[in-house]
């Protein structure tokens, strides 16, 4: 789920094919627009480091589509569900996620293809990062 398998010139490709970074900056600034006022959500995030979250979630995207490696030389390897340990995600908060991202997915206006591979990609990831089923 951290690691895109196409090869270096698709991810290129598909990097610009998705709009580059103004389509990622796009995505999480709506993203987290939601989130200080979520009742599951707003509680979890780091409300004194609402700027560092955003360029977190950004740059991960923005490697795992294919654009520059910057969250990885500043953070190392993503480990993804080791990094969501400390947080109860259970499937409530899950779906909370993906609402949130679903909206900003929608206010990207991508052609039909380019938003159902990333729209598919965000769905999968956020289940595999379920790590509680306690209410
Ligand atoms: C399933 C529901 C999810 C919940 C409740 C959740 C919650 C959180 C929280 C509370 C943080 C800490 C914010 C920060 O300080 O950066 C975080 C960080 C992060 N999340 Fe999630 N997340 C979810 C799904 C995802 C998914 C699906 C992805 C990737 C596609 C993702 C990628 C990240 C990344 C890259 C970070 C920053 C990691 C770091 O470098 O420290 N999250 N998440």
């Amino acid at each position: 789920m951290t690691e895109n398998p196409q090869t270096a010139s698709e991810r290129d490709s598909l990097f610009e094919s998705l709009g580059g970074h103004d389509t990622f900056v796009a995505l999480v600034k709506e993203f987290y627009r939601g989130i200080a006022d979520d009742p599951i959500l707003g509680p979890m995030y780091p409300e004194d480091d609402m700027d560092g979250a955003v360029w977190r979630l950004t740059a991960f995207l923005e490697q795992y589509w294919g654009g520059p490696n910057t969250y990885s030389q500043e953070r190392g390897h993503p480990r993804l569900r080791m990094r969501h340990a400390p947080y109860k995600v259970n499937p409530e908060a899950r779906d909370a996620w993906l609402s949130h991202m679903r909206r900003a997915v929608d206010s990207l206006d991508l052609p039909p293809m380019q938003e159902s591979l990333l729209w598919d990609y965000l769905e999968r990831a956020a289940h595999s990062l379920v790590n509680s089923f306690d209410a």
